[in-house]
């Protein structure tokens, strides 16, 4: 076989199918541009997803028409003027995006220098089309039309327009996020989706992109050791969600998606987080750019540190400090004895395994008390509420007898409004009352999904309420607005960046309805394409359950702790709550006798 240098075009083609991988990596690749150019105001059009058309204009410097053709090709970039690409200072710098993307679309390049006349450069895939002089203010504008047009098997694996609006979406965002000082105005389908004034700080910025919540459900971090600088804002623990896409991570002002960072915010909320929920930050690190090297990837977003432990333990330390200082407490980590390892049998004679069997004996390796990471904003219940809840109005309301024949013994009273502390006949029995409680919910969810007819049944609001999202979260719900009724959940889609709840399900009693409906969009984000109808109705009814449950903190009477003790003795998987935590304990009453050296 004989070698042969291949020609240009076929070279731009392969660039591009590292660099243009869907609309999103185009759109990211035109915008890095117009920053780099020094524009004050970027504006991004889309149609369908970015697949129909994407079109960028700034006002930045502009390009002469000697500079709009040399800009076409391979390895031709105005942003290494000294060749030194270790000092690399602004977001471009491989000089291959432009010729990429004219390499699989129909590109309308139009620009113009201060004090100059603009002029056009039409080139479809590849091939000039057209070129001459036109009308536009100083800037440039890049309109990319029929993206993939000559690549079939690119253009397939395209997912639907709404899918790649959300990336395109997300990538603005993240692109906006870096630069506060630039303004940036999105429209999708002839409406506008995203606006941003120039000149915000960065704290305006970052809320004005996530949620005005965020400011105050947040601590601010500004740290600097050795050079590198870390600053931003981070979510408290308790301001959490579903999914980890609101983790905005930028080195040198540029969006990375990086495992070491996201790993390094991970542990930095480790315990105070369950391991399904995550934290909401916004964290910009700055560095010597001799530290990072940012030419890892032709996308440019991962990057490679020179030290990457100084790196990793800076976040880590920097936001743990930071979380301190706003008065939070991580979890306390528990003492060190013998939990009840054994099975239990039940008056109905089932094995009622203890959840902790899979751990032996060394308590302080096995996961933390789930009390502080409660989702954000779970179902209040009201007093009123409860008693359908357990299931048992009426023999809770009884007295309850002094027997302890039930494994999980009878109530003695309430620690820290969130655990309740029962008396068995072997041991002393604390339940985690909001863990235990959700797996309850989601068991009767299941069986009321599982029943003849399949429906939960619901509840209509007083008042229909609205809740606000973002469009691609509204989209994912509204697809889903069939099975979300059937777990007894009523959603109307209201304008294009809202929901309707007329009726939440009836077992999850009054309830903060935005806060369900927020959790379930992130869910569907994160689970949507990936899982099974069947798992994906799991996770719902799970999400439901979450918010339907006695919170931690609220205030139990005793008829209502043993209600909840005899419906867990009978409930299948009652040991564990929806996230796999235990939601029982048990120290038998040998070990308690060790303690106080009895025995
Ligand atoms: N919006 C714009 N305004 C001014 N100049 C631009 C713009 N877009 C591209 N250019 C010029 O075209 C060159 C090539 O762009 P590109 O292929 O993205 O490579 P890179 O950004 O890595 O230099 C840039 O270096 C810049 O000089
Ligand atoms: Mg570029």
């Amino acid at each position: 076989m004989s070698i042969r240098r291949l020609p240009e075009a076929l070279v731009n083609r392969i660039a591009a199918g590292e660099v243009v991988e869907r609309p999103a990596s185009a759109l990211k690749e035109l915008v890095e541009n117009a920053i780099d150019s020094g524009a004050r105001m970027v504006a991004v059009r889309l149609a369908s997803g970015g697949i129909d058309l994407i079109e960028v204009t700034d006002d930045g410097c502009g390009m002469t028409p000697a500079d709009m053709a040399l800009a076409l090709e391979r390895h031709a970039t105005s942003k290494l003027p000294d060749e030194d690409i270790e000092m690399v200072a602004t977001l471009g710098f491989r000089g291959e995006a432009l010729p990429s993307i004219v390499s699989v679309s129909k590109m309308t390049l139009e620009s113009r220098p201060l004090g100059a006349e603009g002029w056009q450069r039409i080139v479809d895939h590849g091939v000039l089309a057209s070129e001459g002089p036109a009308a536009l203010p100083p800037g440039t504008r890049v309109r990319v039309e029929n993206l993939f047009g000559n690549v079939p098997a690119r253009r397939k694996f395209l997912r639907s327009p709404r899918a790649e609006y959300a990336a395109a979406l997300d990538c603005m965002k993240r692109l906006a996020m870096a630069r506060p000082d630039i303004g940036f105005t999105v429209e999708h389908d002839g409406r506008r989706t995203l606006a941003v004034q120039s000149g915000m700080t960065r704290p305006e910025r970052v809320a004005a992109l996530t949620s005005g919540e965020l400011i105050d459900n947040s601590v601010g971090l500004d740290f600097e050791r050795e050079g590198i600088r870390l600053g931003g804002i981070a979510s408290l623990p308790t301001y959490n969600r579903g999914v980890a896409d609101h983790q905005f991570l930028f080195v040198n002002g540029r969006p990375v998606k990086d495992r070491l960072l996201i790993g390094a915010v991970r542990g930095a909320y480790a315990e105070m987080l369950a391991r399904d929920r995550h934290a909401v930050v916004a964290l910009f690190l700055d560095l010597p750019p001799t530290e990072v090297d940012v030419n890892v990837h032709p996308a440019k977003t991962e990057v490679r540190f020179r030290e990457p432990a100084l790196v990793r333990g800076m976040i880590v330390s920097g936001l743990r400090h930071a979380l301190d200082q706003s008065g939070f407490r991580a979890v306390q980590r528990a003492v060190e004895v013998n939990w009840q390892q054994e099975p239990i049998r039940t008056s109905q004679g089932d094995i009622f395994t203890a959840p902790y069997t899979a751990y032996q004996g060394n308590y302080a390796a096995r996961p933390a008390f789930p009390s502080l990471a409660e989702s954000r904003s779970g179902f209040a219940i009201r007093h009123e509420d409860l008693a359908p809840l357990m299931g048992r109005a009426a023999e809770a309301a009884e007295p309850v007898p002094e027997s302890q024949s039930h494994p999980l013994g009878v109530a003695r009273g309430q620690v820290a409004n969130t655990y309740i502390v029962a008396e068995a006949e072997d041991g002393l029995v604390i339940v985690d009352q909001h863990a235990a409680h959700e797996r309850l919910v989601l068991e009767r969810m299941r069986a009321a999904m599982a029943a003849a007819g399949g429906a939960v049944p619901s509840q209509a609001l007083l008042l229909p309420q609205v809740v606000e999202l973002d469009e691609p979260a509204c989209d994912r719900l509204e697809a889903r607005i069939d099975e979300l009724s059937a777990f007894g959940l009523d959603l109307e889609r209201f304008g294009p960046a809202a929901m309707l709840v007329r009726a939440t399900p009836s077992m999850l009693g009054q309830g903060d309805a935005k806060g369900l409906v927020e959790d379930l969009a992130d869910d569907l984000a994160a689970y949507d394409e990936a899982l099974s109808l069947r798992e994906r109705i799991d996770h719902v009814a799970a999400t439901m359950a979450c918010h339907g449950s006695v919170r931690a903190g609220r205030i139990l009477s005793v008829p209502e702790m043993n209600a909840l003790l005899r419906e867990m003795e009978v409930t299948p998987r009652s040991g564990q709550c929806n996230h796999g935590r235990p939601t029982w304990v048990k120290l038998s009453m040998g070990d308690v006798e060790k303690l106080f050296g009895r025995k």
